[in-house]
């Protein structure tokens, strides 16, 4: 496969517009297609369109592919599992892959109690499941959440999102008892304050002000939150956050749930974001990067918290034989070289951003960790005004360049490239995205 972008035709070329028109007679017209991609094979951190175009992936299907494209290891372990067993239904029957995977997942996710998993075949499903284990063990009726947080689609788990209207409209009531609170996003405080002098008035706030108020803490079953905040904005909490919100749940009898969905699986350069805090979560909810590509959703627990009984909650297609042993081979490349590279090319990556930043005014922040690393634009530094209609011909730009990346929050666009990117790759991605903000912003 050529390591060069290569764009042979005018976008969408001829045979991705008779599929897109097709698509748009037959599919689902819910779904948000940011520019005309049509995907007919791909490998490592390229993608072939249907019209021979090639691009360099910095999406990894929305931080999925944690392997690259079609990683032989992780193809070869799903040929395997096809010739021997598709499918039996983990809630019913026992199988070894699935056993071998939550052993494997409960050695992972940090903390030493004895732990369970359940599977599920999404982020959303884990993150359902963790909304129903949180209220089974509790048996209390209340959340807290975060403003700009995604946890998924289904009613639970877009009860607790709060990060888009448009995923809300229409769909009311949804679960009640959920209340929303600003997150750690130094960059626009809630509250106007700077970190450290701020002494982490976000947390204290819940304390003082909320428990005292309105939502009374002994009825909160559970504090959900993204250990890095995905697509509200690639928002890095500062240090003590997690730390701080731990010790006010445990205080309260309040389970912490980290969704992991997005910063888990060593995108961050550590298995789960979490790490990077020295904090704990009582229950994880896991997705994406699992199976490199492979439907597979799974929430973590210890045994104590996980004690709700057989017929509880179950999916017949959760924790399938496949995407198990998928996720096994993503999980052992994970551990022998790519968390290490993604701290590498990410600090490359974040290095490369900071230079850009020095020229571009339009880029307001550069904040990530490891591979998952995002950039707001701002029409002024002072004002930080948001610079919302740039972003998007950014990422349209760097497509017509052959660069895929994808926006996060209202005005940040997202780099999470494959955990197999090399130094060419990120120093390749850096050059188009320059020439695309120099294009829009200048
Ligand atoms: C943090 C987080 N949680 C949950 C989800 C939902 O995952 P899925 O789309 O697999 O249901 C996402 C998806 O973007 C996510 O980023």
């Amino acid at each position: 496969m050529p390591k060069t972008p290569t764009i042979k035709t005018a976008l969408p070329g001829p045979r991705a517009k008779q599929l897109i028109k097709l698509d748009k007679s037959y599919v689902s017209p819910s779904y948000t297609r940011v520019y005309p991609l049509v995907v007919d094979q791909a490998e490592g951190l390229w993608v072939h369109d249907v019209d021979g175009n090639v691009f360099l992936d910095f999406t990894a299907g929305i931080a999925v592919n944690a392997t690259g494209h079609c990683h032989p290891h992780v193809v070869k372990a799903i040929q395997r599992q096809a010739k021997q067993l598709l499918h039996m239904s983990g809630t019913d029957f026992y199988y070894t892959p699935q056993i071998q995977l939550a052993e494997k997942l409960a050695s992972l996710v940090p903390g030493k109690r004895a732990k369970r998993v359940y599977f599920g075949n999404s982020g959303a499903e884990a993150v359902e499941a963790a909304f129903k284990l949180a209220r089974w063990h509790t048996k209390r009726e209340l959340n807290i959440a975060f403003f700009g947080a995604f946890h998924g689609r289904t009613m639970g788990a877009l009860s607790l999102t709060a990060s888009k209207t448009v995923q809300k409209k229409h769909y009311n009531p949804l679960v009640p008892g959920i209340t929303h609170i600003p997150y750690a996003y130094c960059y626009r405080c809630a509250y106007n304050l700077c970190y450290p002098e701020c002494d982490l008035f976000c947390v204290k706030w819940i304390e003082d002000t909320l428990f005292r108020t309105t939502v009374p803490a002994e009825e909160v079953a559970a504090i959900f939150v993204e250990p890095i905040q995905g697509e509200g904005g690639y928002i890095v909490p500062p240090p003590g956050f997690h730390k701080e919100m731990y010790r006010i749940a445990k205080q309260y009898g309040i389970l912490y749930v980290a969704d992991e969905v997005q910063s888990g699986m060593g995108r961050t350069g550590k298995m789960f974001a979490m790490e990077h805090f020295q904090a704990q979560a009582d229950i994880t909810a896991i997705a994406k990067g699992i199976a490199s590509g492979l439907p597979l959703g799974a929430m973590v627990a210890p045994a104590k918290i996980m004690d709700w009984e057989a017929g509880s909650h179950a999916s017949t297609f959760g924790g399938n034989p496949i995407s198990c042993q998928a996720a096994m081979a993503t999980i052992e490349l994970l551990e022998k070289s790519l968390m290490k590279n993604a701290t590498v090319q990410g600090k490359r990556l974040m290095q490369g951003l900071h230079e850009l930043q020095k020229t571009y005014e339009c880029m307001g922040d550069v904040r990530g960790k490891g591979l998952m690393v995002g950039v707001e634009f701002v029409k002024n530094r002072e004002t930080k005004e948001p610079a919302t209609a740039w972003r998007p011909r950014i990422i349209r730009k760097a497509f017509e360049k052959g660069l895929l990346i994808l926006g996060c929050g209202e005005n940040s666009i997202r780099f999470c490239p494959s955990l197999t990117v090399s130094a060419k790759e990120i120093d390749l991605g850096l050059t188009i995205f320059e020439e695309a903000v120099r294009e829009v912003c200048s």
